[in-house]
């Protein structure tokens, strides 16, 4: 194991939170540990000679965002925004949207499971309604988990909050692993996008998740990123947050509807 200093600790530390955004003032030994091939493969042996090699490479940076990145995903995490989606905004959308075009944002994506869950329901949903455009943007700062999401090839303890039946209707199974069918992976455009960036996007969107992500970021961090969200969204559009999280009251736009679920007001509110 190479062990940090205190300074380049902080240096570390401080480079990660200022351009994206995750604090990982509590993580040292993660770091440590995690960092210590990065450190074996680039042939030095302390973390102020990494730096140097990271200051003039990208792809040296990406590497690191694929290190200490945390990715853990699930098909189906935290049931109760995919019952909200189906039992409320959908049906008010079938109702309201002369466009039939919905337009849902997973920020934070990491291997695809929250963004293919969603696929999969409102494919569902808009069976009997057909004509829906229902893509869905995923993004993530680590290629890592991107590459593994457009894979869709997933071990069987990712899919063990999903039916039988939508097991059986958007899954192969190959060896141990269960490979999502075209029809769902084709659904879903992943790009690699900085959440921390000055991003802008050509139309605003319906819904947006962002769930468990924040929760690794600074508190400004957080606060700015809300302000974004609220931006991108339509008048009446949704944020899920995780549910361990939480956005404080006083310093948001955002109507609070439940735990983790929250709306850009409109003139007509739920
Ligand atoms: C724990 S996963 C959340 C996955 C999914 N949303 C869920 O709730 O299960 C957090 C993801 O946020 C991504 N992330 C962290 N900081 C980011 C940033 N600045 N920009 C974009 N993605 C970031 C990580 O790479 C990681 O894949």
């Amino acid at each position: 194991m190479i062990q940090l200093t205190d300074d380049e600790f902080n240096r570390l530390v401080t480079y990660i939170r200022k351009n994206y955004g995750i604090d990982l003032s509590k993580k040292r030994l993660l770091i440590e540990a995690r960092m210590y091939s990065v450190l074996l493969q680039n042939n030095v042996s302390t973390f102020s000679e990494y730096f140097t090699i990271l200051r003039g490479s990208e792809n040296e940076r990406i590497t690191l965002l694929n290190k200490l990145t945390t990715n853990h995903t699930y098909f189906m995490r935290e049931p109760r925004h995919f019952e909200f989606l189906r039992d409320v905004i959908l049906p008010r959308q079938l109702q309201e949207n002369r466009e039939h075009s919905l337009r849902i944002w997973s920020a934070g994506c990491s291997t695809g499971e929250e963004a293919y869950t969603t696929v999969m329901l409102m494919k569902d949903f808009f069976r009997d309604h057909p004509g829906w455009d229902t893509r869905i943007l995923a993004t993530d700062i680590s290629t890592k988990v991107l590459e593994e999401a457009q894979q869709g090839v997933y071990a069987p303890e990712s899919l063990r909050n999903l039916s039988d039946s939508w097991k059986r209707l958007y899954f192969t199974t190959s060896g141990e692993t269960c490979v999502l069918r075209d029809e769902v992976r084709r659904e879903v455009i992943f790009r690699r996008l900085n959440l921390m960036d000055d991003f802008h996007f050509q139309r605003p969107f319906d819904l947006i998740f962002c769930r468990n992500v924040m929760i690794y970021f600074s508190k400004e961090a957080k606060e700015s990123l809300i302000r974004k969200f609220y931006d991108l969204l339509k008048p009446g559009g949704f944020l899920f947050i995780g549910h361990s999280e939480n956005i404080q009251r006083d310093a948001t736009n955002f109507r609070y509807i439940e735990p983790s679920i929250y709306q850009k007001g409109q003139r007509e509110t739920l």
